[in-house]
């Protein structure tokens, strides 16, 4: 019927009986829903702006502002987000980058939802049933849209609280300027000496970016919203950040976290920027192995996804179009699974670009690259860098029914045809 189901989301449009005062059948036999521990209201527009550090934007903003607010909810809560589209002329809907709402939330334009119209407003209820970094952004023109500000964060802490400091550092471009808390330049975080203070970093750019800690030790967390056990304390080496992906650090107080062009200085007399180091830190080769929780040797279902590019048609233009298994969006098969499948994947990525790719509503264990088994903290994982020429193999149970995306979160990529879906039976 009409108006919030009290599950995955509800829409409302201007029109029908909700608008009219009159109520759909259904919902006089629907149980009324749960009332929300978290409510917050988002409205988005058409609009210039300015970033925090002064600089003029043409694009879009959330109840005014680029990055929206952010959203924080504490683990179990229920969290319900109306979002109002006052004038985003293409439609606008909203997504929940790394956490695995029900399908009816997942915010997909034309697959769990259609664009929210300007006029109309779209209901999203979702538990927050992982603690973690995560973000929101708009699924409709993604390329666009995203680029130019319909972005925030989402952070789920545990109840109590992470046991440190805790800060923020959503990192965008902004027509080429990279920002921080949509700051350029430094943003400060104020911290005691010897005070811990856990960053979370979003990276919500297109390319990968790497986050380092010039002159002093710090630890890695977290990565995608699940905490990691390993490689423990880090010095000169520098994390890579994968498009889309968030990465948890731990600092004392007073460092510096370089953030490629940007920066989060902790505390007062931060050691000034210096060039990274040459290493990336390479998560596979820490520590332990882990259990898992699952048996990824007793897979039920196994696929290929292939990247490569050939050229073609697509919507009737010509170029060069990025492929999965040979064929050209739309006509890719759908990945077809059966609720409480263990399903490993191959990522094989033969396009002559890296690809930072995204699974919705699932994060996944990496198992090996280029053949060589993960042996660290298991690396949980909803945005990963496929590297040209390289091979992943990933796992995942299959425990949230639906029609869920898959693509390359390098937005003109999806655009230009490398997105699939994994549907249950
Ligand atoms: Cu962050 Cu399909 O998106
Ligand atoms: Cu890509």
């Amino acid at each position: 019927g009409i108006g919030d189901d009290g599950r995955g989301g509800g829409h409302e449009g201007h029109a029908g009986p909700a608008a009219t005062g009159g109520r759909s059948v259904d919902s006089l036999t629907e149980p009324s829903p749960e009332p929300a521990d978290v409510r917050v209201e988002l409205v988005a527009r058409e609009e210039p702006f300015r970033l925090a550090s002064g600089e003029e934007v043409e694009g879009y903003t959330l109840n005014g502002t680029s990055p929206g607010p952010e959203i924080r909810a504490e683990l179990g809560q229920l969290v319900e987000v109306r979002l109002v589209n006052e004038s985003v002329p293409a439609g606008v809907t909203l997504h929940w980058h790394g956490l695995d709402v029900p399908n009816a939330a997942d915010g997909v334009a034309g697959v769990t939802q259609d664009a929210v119209p300007v006029g109309g407003s779209f209901t999203y209820r979702f538990r927050a049933d992982q603690a973690g970094t995560f973000w929101y952004h708009s699924h409709q023109v993604s390329h666009v849209q995203v680029l130019r500000g319909l972005l925030g964060a989402l952070v789920v802490t545990p109840p109590g609280g992470v046991g440190a400091t805790d800060a923020l550092a959503l990192v965008h471009l902004y027509g080429g300027t990279r920002t921080v808390n949509g700051r350029s330049g430094e943003t400060r975080v104020t911290a005691a000496p010897g005070e811990r203070v856990r960053v979370r970093v979003v990276n919500t750019d297109n390319g990968p970016m790497s986050a380092w800690v010039p002159g002093k030790p710090f630890r890695v967390l977290a990565v995608d919203g699940t905490d990691v056990h390993e490689p423990g304390e880090v010095r000169d080496e520098a994390v890579v950040v994968t498009g889309g992906a968030r990465v948890d650090l731990e600092v004392v107080a007073p460092a510096r976290i370089d953030l490629g062009g940007a920066s989060v200085v902790v505390g007062e007399q931060a050691p000034p920027a210096a060039p990274r180091p040459a290493s990336a830190l390479d998560l596979l080769t820490y520590g332990a192995p882990a259990p898992l929780g699952f048996d990824p040797a007793a897979a039920t279902r196994s696929f290929d996804y292939v990247i490569g590019r050939s050229p073609g048609f697509l919507d009737g233009y010509p170029g060069m179009w990025w492929t999965i298994n040979g064929h050209m969006y739309p006509d890719v098969p759908m990945y077809m699974v059966a609720e409480g499948d263990v399903v490993r994947m191959r990522l094989e990525n033969r396009s002559g670009e890296g690809h930072p790719m995204h699974l919705h509503g699932h994060h996944a264990v990496v198992l090996s690259r280029d053949g060589v088994p993960a042996t660290g903290s298991p690396w949980w994982v909803d945005s990963l860098e496929v590297g040209d020429g390289e091979t992943y193999e990933i796992a995942f149970v299959a425990d949230n029914p639906g029609v869920w995306t898959d693509h390359c979160h390098n937005l003109p990529h999806a655009v230009e045809g490398l997105v699939a879906h994994l549907m249950y039976e």
